[in-house]
């Protein structure tokens, strides 16, 4: 069965935060090619996820059917719907990386965290993902955590990097 919209809904934005999409969104009306940048602004305020309230004024204010939001949502998987944590893993699974041990770094980190891919410690402070390539295959096996990569994982590293990635994080 097909996921409807109400099916990933997480709707939990404040009247801040709302408030905030709208200043942002308001920035590209009438500009529909500077939707891909509002989102990841808006997702970065919003708590790495655009549920539908902000997808709504996110619509409303670039005047952008919303059916448009939800269709990059969706296809970039750098964006989500479903809420997650502040500090968000990624995983490649690609083919290089894949060959040089990805299986075993995921289970290091699903140990680690006590979550499986694609889901969100109870804590909220990690979300775990995998994804294809990030364009760091030289340095393989590799993640990209909040927009910076770590390279040559092995799983005995993981522990530590968790650890290190959740000092000043509040949950
Ligand atoms: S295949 Fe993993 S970074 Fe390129």
């Amino acid at each position: 069965m097909a996921e409807s919209v109400n099916d990933r809904c997480c709707c939990s934005a404040t009247a801040e935060v709302l408030e905030q999409t709208a200043a942002i969104a308001a920035k590209g009306r009438d500009r529909p090619e500077m939707l891909i940048p509002i989102l990841h602004q808006v997702q970065a305020i919003a708590g790495n996820s655009i549920d539908h309230q902000v997808a709504q004024v996110v619509a409303r204010e670039m005047r952008l059917p919303l059916a448009r939001i939800y269709g990059v949502e969706t296809f970039y998987s750098f964006f989500s719907a479903k809420k997650r944590g502040k500090i968000i893993i990624r995983l490649c699974k690609s083919a290089p990386c894949h060959l040089k041990g990805t299986q075993g770094i995921l289970e290091a980190f699903e140990k680690t965290l006590g979550i499986k891919a694609g889901e969100t410690t109870a804590d909220g402070k990690f979300t775990l993902e995998t994804c294809e390539c990030i364009g760091a295959c030289d340095v393989s096996p590799a993640a990209l955590i909040d927009g910076v990569v770590y390279g040559n994982l092995t799983p005995a590293k993981v522990s530590e990097l968790v650890s290190s990635l959740g000092e000043g994080v509040k949950a």
